[in-house]
């Protein structure tokens, strides 16, 4: 959990900053390893479960990356992407451009998502800004969205959380970062929010929360650095 609300505020304040919202594009590929095959995984474990005229539920869907590449990847899918930021919805549209009208932007969290019932849904690079018990709670509300053994796909940052293997774990996320282009000042800043922000919690952790928000064949995907993937089933 964040040590308090204010500290959540200046961690999701880029979120709501159009000139950050603008550049968010380059942030992910130079944080993130394999960024883009990220999502060409995840497409790939959804569509082995969704019809090919699935409704897919896209949680923390700002910016639009995903979802451009899954409707590429896939063009009987739609989609309800949900998210709090107004201005990362509004890019999520500008990346979508001309697959737009494929995608139906609902600005608000997990609560203000469709009932479905979805075919599948993902939750990308968004559930580590979620305290454990929220987290649990969107996890469920997630599952109780979807049909009956349909896949869940998500990916955020955990790994292993001893003081030491933190401080190693955090260290190499930014210089991943620097390695992959970034201004190693930002870089450096960026490492510093997630330490002091984020209540980031351990593989094992997060797929425990996953078994108990019920769903099943919860099995890690992606493991690069700081961040794990999973596919599940409702
Ligand atoms: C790092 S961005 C990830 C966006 C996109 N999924 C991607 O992978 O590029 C995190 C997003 O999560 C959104 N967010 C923050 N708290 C959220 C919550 N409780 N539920 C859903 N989305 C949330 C933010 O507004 C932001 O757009």
């Amino acid at each position: 959990m964040p040590h308090d609300a204010a500290a959540l505020d200046t961690l999701l304040a880029p979120f709501s900053d159009p000139q950050a919202v603008a550049r968010y594009a380059e942030g992910p590929p130079r944080f993130v390893p394999g960024f883009s095959d990220l999502h060409r995984m995840a497409a790939v474990l959804l569509a082995e479960r969704a019809p090919g005229d699935a409704r897919v539920l896209v949680l923390g869907a700002g910016g639009g990356l995903e979802l451009k590449a899954f409707a590429e990847a896939q063009p009987g899918w739609t989609f309800d992407g949900v998210d709090p930021a107004a201005e990362m919805l509004r890019q999520a549209e500008r990346t979508l451009g001309p697959l737009a009208p494929r995608a139906r932007l609902l600005q608000g969290y997990i609560d203000d998502a469709p009932e479905g019932p979805y075919d599948a849904a993902t939750c990308l690079l968004t559930l580590h800004f979620l305290g454990r018990e929220e987290r649990l709670r969107t996890a469920v509300e997630i599952r109780r969205r979807l049909k009956p053994g349909a896949p869940f796909v998500a990916a955020h940052s955990s790994f292993p959380q001893t003081p030491d293997q933190r401080e190693r774990w955090l260290s190499r996320y930014a210089a991943f970062a620097v390695a992959s282009g970034a201004d190693p000042d930002k870089a450096e800043s960026a490492r510093a929010a997630v330490e002091a922000h984020l209540n980031l919690l351990s593989p094992e952790e997060d797929e425990a929360i996953l078994r108990e928000a019920g769903f099943s064949g919860v099995s890690p995907f992606y493991a690069a650095f700081t961040w794990r993937g999973w596919a599940a089933y409702a």
